[in-house]
C-alpha cells in the first residue's frame, strides 16, 4: 500500500480506501455484520486505513456496521463520513442542512461509528444554497474546536462545481470528494487543478463507474430492482457499458484485471489523493488494494501516460 497526505491535513491516507454505500442495502445485497467484519479486517491487513461512509447509507446503517467492525481498532482508521440527509426506506432521503439538524446527524454518526471523533466530516453533495445555510459552518467550526470533528470536507454533487471548491479555504475545508473515473472526467478541466492550487485533498469517488468499469458486465447484464443500478438510468447504463467494452479492448493491457486498471487510472492524476471504490467482498478489497502497486510499477498506463504497457513489468 502507498500513503498520501490528505491536502493540508496531517492525515496520511492509503491511496486506496473502502467505499461503503453498499452496506446501506441499496446495491442488491443486505450485509451481515460478519461480512463487513471480514472485508474491513482484510482491508486493514492490506494496509488500507481509509473508510468513506455517510449518514444516509441506510439510516446510519453503514456507519453502524463499520462501528461494530472496527470497535477496538478505531484509532488505526481514518473515518470519513457525511452530513445533509436522512434516509427513509426503501430508498428515499430528506435533505437537512440546518445547523441543529446537522448536529443531530453528527451525534447519530458518532453513536453509530462508536467513536467520539470523525476524521473527515463532509458536506454531502448539497447545492450552493445549502452550502450557504446560515450558521452551518460556524457550528462545524465549533465541532472542530471541540475535537468531535478533525477535518472538514466537501463532497461536491456537480462534478464541475468550481465555486464550492473555491469556497473551501474560507470554510476551513481541506478535502474535496468528487466523481472521477475513466468514463467521467468532468472534474479534470477545472476542479482538479483548483484542488492542486489550493492544496486540497481529493477523494475520487465512483472510481469504477458504479462497477461498469470492473470488466464483469456487458450491455446484456441485468441488475435486480433492489440494486441501485437496476432502477432507472437505463440509457446511461447502456452507454457506459458500451464505452467500457471498448476501453477493455483498447486500453486495458492483457493480463491486468480491468477493475485494478481503472483504479490505477484515477490514481495517475496528480490531484487525486485516493480512490474509494465501493466494496462488497473480501475478493474485491484484495483486488482494489492491488491497484496501488499497479500505479507504482506501471508508469505508462495507456489513456494517461504515453506508450504501451509491458505486462511483464
Ligand atoms: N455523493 C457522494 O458523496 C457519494 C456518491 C456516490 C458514492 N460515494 C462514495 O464513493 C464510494 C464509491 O462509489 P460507488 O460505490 O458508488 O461506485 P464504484 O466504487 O465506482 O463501484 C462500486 C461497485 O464496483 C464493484 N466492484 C468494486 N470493487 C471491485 C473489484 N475489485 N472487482 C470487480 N468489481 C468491483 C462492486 O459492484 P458489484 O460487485 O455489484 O459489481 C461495487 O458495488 C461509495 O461506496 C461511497 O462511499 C459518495
Amino acid at each position: 500500500m502507498r500513503y498520501c497526505r490528505l491536502g493540508k491535513t496531517e492525515l496520511e491516507v492509503s491511496v486506496v480506501g473502502v467505499g461503503t454505500w453498499q452496506y446501506g442495502g441499496e446495491w442488491g445485497k443486505t450485509f451481515r455484520q460478519d461480512e463487513v467484519n471480514a472485508i474491513l479486517a482484510r482491508a486493514y491487513d492490506l494496509g488500507i486505513n481509509l473508510i468513506d461512509t455517510a449518514e444516509c447509507y441506510g439510516d446510519h446503517l453503514s456507519e453502524e456496521l463499520i462501528g461494530r467492525a472496527i470497535e477496538g481498532t478505531r484509532d488505526q482508521w481514518i473515518l470519513a463520513t457525511k452530513f445533509g440527509h436522512k434516509f427513509h426506506r426503501p430508498f428515499e432521503r430528506d435533505t437537512l442542512y440546518d445547523p441543529q439538524q446537522v448536529l443531530e446527524q453528527l451525534q447519530g454518526s458518532l453513536r453509530a461509528l462508536r467513536t467520539d471523533y470523525i476524521d473527515l466530516y463532509q458536506f454531502h453533495s448539497g447545492n450552493d444554497e445549502q452550502l450557504a445555510t446560515p450558521g452551518l459552518w460556524a457550528m462545524l467550526a465549533e465541532q472542530v474546536k471541540k475535537g468531535t470533528v478533525r477535518h472538514l470536507g466537501l463532497s461536491i454533487g456537480n462534478n464541475d462545481n468550481l465555486a464550492q471548491v473555491e469556497k473551501s479555504p474560507e470554510l476551513n475545508v481541506q478535502a474535496i470528494q468528487v466523481v472521477y473515473n475513466r468514463l467521467n472526467k468532468k472534474s479534470e478541466p477545472r476542479v482538479l487543478p483548483a484542488c492542486m492550487e489550493l492544496d486540497l485533498g481529493v477523494l475520487a469517488r465512483v472510481p469504477l463507474a458504479s462497477g461498469y468499469l470492473s470488466g464483469r458486465y456487458t450491455t446484456e447484464s441485468v441488475f435486480a430492482e433492489t440494486d441501485i443500478r437496476g432502477r432507472g438510468q437505463e440509457e446511461w447504463r447502456l452507454d457506459a457499458l458500451r464505452q467500457a467494452q471498448v476501453i477493455k479492448q483498447t486500453e486495458v493491457p492483457a493480463g491486468v484485471p480491468m477493475a485494478e486498471w481503472a483504479l490505477a487510472w484515477c490514481l495517475k492524476h496528480p490531484a487525486v489523493t485516493c480512490v474509494i471504490p465501493g466494496c462488497k467482498s473480501v475478493e474485491q478489497v484484495e483486488s482494489n488494494a492491488a491497484a496501488a502497486d499497479l500505479d507504482v510499477l506501471r508508469d505508462d498506463i495507456p489513456g494517461v501516460g504515453a506508450g504501451k504497457l509491458d505486462p511483464s513489468v
